[in-house]
């Protein structure tokens, strides 16, 4: 090759590989110029509307430029109607000039407003659409007391910004104030310092001092109660959850103090649990000092309250250090259920906290086997990716292994002592998965030389599926209910000789998800018949139970599946069973007709999912 086209050749590779490494610290799926100028604080004005399912009015954001030539503010905005922009000068408000794009893709429309070189603060004055697909508005016959309605929002990944035109980005934060209008009976409550004392003349306010990623800006409304669980937590429904819930979540005061004495002090005064109508799409969302979450964890007996132990954890690994873009999730969620796990052993002891980490590392294999082999990169390519499509239990599990791996092999103690210092060190910042390699490569690895290779930390986060070196979960109460199930399927003991009265909600799951692959439908009605299974008020045993129904054609559709996906929005819960009885051409009619029942009742983002496995099968 000629030496001149040779280094020009070179020379471009490595422009171009500088390129994408600067592009790789960005977060593609925002389109405002968060690099330029940022809004260091917004104040929201806005009105709650049930009947015409929108919330409108003004935000305001507090400008921070950083480029110091800017002349335009981009933000980003989806299905959103604006009416006016106004820009702060010379101690007035003007009318000020902006463009809408049209909406490019999943990203939604840019909304560029032109500054001038004096304005400190913007108002937008907007109002969302009932399509916004951040927030969901309930009929008074889709919440728990019938007769009021209620909406809530639900902003993570890349949601905020169709209900409020903002920089939809986790690299950056901003403080937040509010002034919210409802009906007089409808409380308002927010990701905020929310008054227990509340007076019903329809105008709140909140304020979030501390500043937060926009996806932890949330409201919710409707016909919300108060009451205290303990000097830090209380729970916040409908009347009809406000006991149950009090008493399903009463160790949450103990999971706070727990985690503090890990990690460090918990930063955010309160913390709050609103519980929500049964559609909420999640099972927990953890907006800071209010938690949101589904009300199909009140199981009774505490038996899924690791989903509490999940969400407080997020007030270090998420809220105060924050995956910088989409494609770090895994620095949040991997993060977070491992402290969630180390919480659930502080409170509720190491046999309890073993199993759970096992059922969840078998999901993990499982959904290794499954998915394509680039998705199970912790450090997953998002470009040109709907975040929504791309969630997985990769970032939870294999994030959490990964971080097992290094408690093994550091031990305890000086693993305990480093994350500690991490989010002292990251507090109320976003982090890449790049800074992280630097500061665990700095501050452990090189610390303590001989414990890990740098190639082993390149391979839990680089590479796709499960390293060779995986800690391996077991615990010593499943190897128990594996000999059970052993003995009975092979004839040397009956069903009735299982000592299941015993049985926590763990062994069930375990016994559930761990019958052989040739199981028949004989034993399958037998094993119902025993003990009920498809009856089961546990959501999760309950969940397991129809899947594995469905996927051994133990019966085709019965009235507790149909009940089930009626009353139940959790995405994790139900769209394993539609895509079961969709996938089989047998039983898609009735998945049709459940679902023309279900759908209105579900929210936008479960109802996306839904549809789009409608269609992949058609
Ligand atoms: N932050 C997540 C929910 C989420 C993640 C929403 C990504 C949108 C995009 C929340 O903390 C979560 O992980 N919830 C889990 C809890 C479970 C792992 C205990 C859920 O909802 O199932
Ligand atoms: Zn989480």
């Amino acid at each position: 090759m000629h030496l001149i086209t040779r280094i020009i050749q070179l020379l471009s590779l490595t422009l171009f590989s500088c390129v994408t490494q600067a592009d790789d610290n960005l977060d593609w799926h925002t389109q405002s110029n968060y690099t330029q100028i940022i809004s260091t604080h917004v104040h929201l004005d806005l009105s709650v509307d049930f009947k015409q399912k929108q919330l409108s009015g003004y935000i305001e954001h507090t400008l921070k430029r950083l480029a110091p030539d800017v002349t335009e503010l981009k933000l980003d905005t989806r299905d959103l109607t604006i009416l006016k922009v106004e820009h702060f000068d010379n101690q007035q408000w003007h009318k000020g000039e902006f463009a809408l794009a049209k909406e490019t893709d999943f990203r939604g429309s840019q909304l560029v407003i032109k500054l001038k070189p004096q304005t400190t603060k913007i108002r937008v004055y907007y109002h969302s659409t009932p399509e916004a697909s951040g927030l969901q508005w309930l009929s008074p016959a889709q919440t728990a007391g019938k007769k009021h309605p209620f909406m809530f929002s639900q902003s993570q990944a890349i949601h905020a910004r169709s209900w409020m035109p903002i920089q939809d980005t986790p690299a950056m934060r901003v403080s937040y104030s509010a002034t919210i209008r409802t009906d007089k009976h409808l409380r308002p409550v927010m990701s905020a310092d929310n008054n227990p004392q509340w007076h019903d003349d329809g105008i709140y306010q909140f304020t979030m001092p501390q500043p937060i990623p926009p996806y932890l800006i949330a409201i919710a409304a409707g016909n919300i109660h108060h009451k205290t669980m303990s000097k830090q937590t209380a729970i916040y429904s409908e009347p009809e959850y406000l006991d149950v819930a009090a008493k399903e979540f009463e160790d949450t005061q103990a999971m706070i103090d727990a985690t503090e004495k890990l990690y460090g002090e918990y930063r955010w005064n309160q913390y709050d649990l609103l519980i929500l109508p049964p559609s909420f799409p999640f099972g927990g969302m953890e907006n800071p000092r209010l938690s949101f979450i589904t009300p199909t964890v009140i199981a009774g007996d505490k038996s899924l309250v690791n989903l509490i132990a999940h969400e407080l954890a997020h007030s270090w690994s998420g809220n105060l250090v924050t995956n910088a873009t989409w494609r770090d999730l895994w620095l949040n969620e991997g993060f977070t259920s491992y402290v969630e796990n180390r919480i659930m052993e502080s409170v509720f002891g190491k046999k309890r906290a073993m199993m759970e980490r096992t059922l969840d590392s078998q999901g993990l294999r499982q959904e290794v086997e499954e998915l394509d082999e680039s998705d199970t990169i912790l450090h997953i390519a998002m470009q040109g990716r709907d975040p929504d499509d791309a969630f997985s239990g990769i970032p939870y599990t294999k994030g959490h292994l990964f971080l097992w791996f290094l408690e093994q092999r550091f031990g305890r103690e000086k693993f305990d002592l480093f994350l500690k210092a991490y989010f002292d060190n990251h507090a109320f910042q976003s982090i890449d998965t790049r800074g992280f390699i630097a500061y665990l490569d700095k501050h452990l690895i090189s610390q303590y030389p001989g414990k890990v290779t740098i190639e082993e930390v390149k391979t839990w986060i680089f590479k796709p599926g499960l390293p060779t070196f995986t800690p391996l979960a077991q615990s010593d109460t499943f190897t128990k209910v594996q000999q059970h199930m052993d003995s009975w399927l092979s004839n040397r003991a009956a069903l009735s000789d299982i000592p299941t009265k015993q049985w926590t909600v763990h062994e069930w799951l375990y016994f559930i998800n761990n019958l052989p692959e040739e199981i028949s439908k004989e034993q399958l009605a037998l094993l119902d018949k025993t003990y009920q299974l498809t009856l089961s008020t546990n959501n999760e045993i309950a969940h397991a139970w129809l899947l594995l129904s469905l996927q051994k054609k133990y019966y085709v559709v019965n009235q507790r599946l149909e009940n089930y996906l009626i009353s139940i929005g959790r995405r994790k819960l139900i769209v394993p069973l539609y895509e079961a009885l969709i996938s089989d051409e047998k039983t898609r009619p009735f998945a049709v007709s459940i679902y023309q029942k279900a759908r209105a009742g579900y929210h936008p983002l479960a109802q996306s999912t839904i549809d789009a496995l409608f269609t992949e099968y058609e």
